[in-house]
């Protein structure tokens, strides 16, 4: 009996799924460009997609995959990816939630201190020799006894609210609703919470729904002392904005780990000195992506065996 297509999308699905063989018939998209022209010609030996987040599927897809059962996400977030209508057409959207918490909330702290403390330009100022001839930089404040907010308090808000409490800060928080396992404050406006702290730390989900949910009133709240750190998605931010608000220095710092339009930063801000900025590295150790990966095949294997994911997205949860 022939084996179910299983069709990668995207590198980081191909390495985590190379032992699949025995279960799958694997077929690895090469390009982007190719996807349409596979999926008009094999399209109806798929039965499961590997893909992430950013690379998500292609729009046509139901019409192409009449035997699609299982979509599977390598990364928390699944943007890419319309799982209300993957569920209305019988599929199931799983992602790998959890295993990466710790990891991104540790970027998070990371970027929040170096942002704080001015990292960057004090390694520069060593590297250059300015402290030999221009003295000692001057100097930042302290995170302790600051209020920090957190937008978007679910698993990874809460794992960064976890570690930010060894800082002796302020925690308060603004999602969709209040949460009544948490003794921190919650605002249910978020420009007037950005009023109220010193650094914003943005942790939602992307997609339409948090579209530019941090805008030029929440930056321009924040202020000039304020510091915005981003480990979400660039979606989440009006990237515009932000670029003017920081070169005007209506807005402080910024540490940023995720962009509108990856891999490409705007120059204006690639240039800014009141910036820390990663490349997308919130959950990219070692251990934590071989733990997504894992997690990934998982959800394929049980799905294949057992006809149940591990770890469906809520909107495809037989609830
Ligand atoms: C990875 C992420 O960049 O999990 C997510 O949503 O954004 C990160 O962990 C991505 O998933 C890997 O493609």
């Amino acid at each position: 009996m022939a084996k179910p297509g299983l069709y990668l999308i995207g590198k980081s699905a191909e390495k985590y799924c190379r032992n699949l063989s025995e279960a799958f018939d694997i077929h690895i998209q090469s390009k982007i460009s190719d996807v349409d022209g596979f999926l008009r010609k094999n399209g109806s030996e798929i039965m499961a997609i590997g893909t992430n987040g950013h690379d998500g599927v292609p729009a046509n897809l139901y019409e192409r995959c009449p035997n699609l059962k299982i979509i599977s996400c390598y990364g928390a977030g699944y943007d890419g990816i319309d799982a209300k209508t993957a569920h209305e057409h019988g599929v199931v959207v799983t992602h790998t939630p959890d295993v990466l918490n710790d990891e991104v909330a540790n970027t998070t702290l990371m970027l929040l201190l170096a942002a704080s403390r001015d990292l960057i330009n004090n390694h520069a100022h060593v590297r250059d020799g300015s402290w030999e001839t221009k003295g000692h930089p001057g100097l930042t404040v302290s995170i302790a006894g600051k209020t920090v907010g957190i937008v978007g308090l679910g698993r990874i808000g809460l794992a960064i609210a976890a570690k930010l409490q060894a800082f002796d800060v302020d925690i308060v928080y603004h999602s969709r609703n209040a949460r009544d396992d948490v003794d921190f404050d919650y605002y249910d406006d978020l420009v007037r919470m950005a009023e109220d702290c010193w650094a914003l730390i943005i942790a939602t989900p992307g997609g339409p729904s948090t579209n530019k949910l941090v805008d030029e009133p929440v930056m321009q709240a924040l202020g000039s002392e304020g510091i915005l750190i981003n480990v979400a998605r660039g979606s989440v931010v009006d990237e515009e904005a932000l670029i003017r608000l920081l070169s005007e220095g209506r807005l402080g710092k910024a540490g940023l780990d995720v962009f509108a339009n990856e891999p490409t930063v705007p120059k204006a801000l690639r240039e800014m000195n009141n910036v820390v900025l990663t490349p997308h590295i919130g959950s990219a150790t070692v251990e934590t992506r071989d733990a997504m990966g894992k997690l990934m095949v998982d959800n394929l294997t049980q799905f294949l065996e057992t006809g149940d994911a591990v770890s469906p997205v809520p909107e495809c949860r037989n609830e």
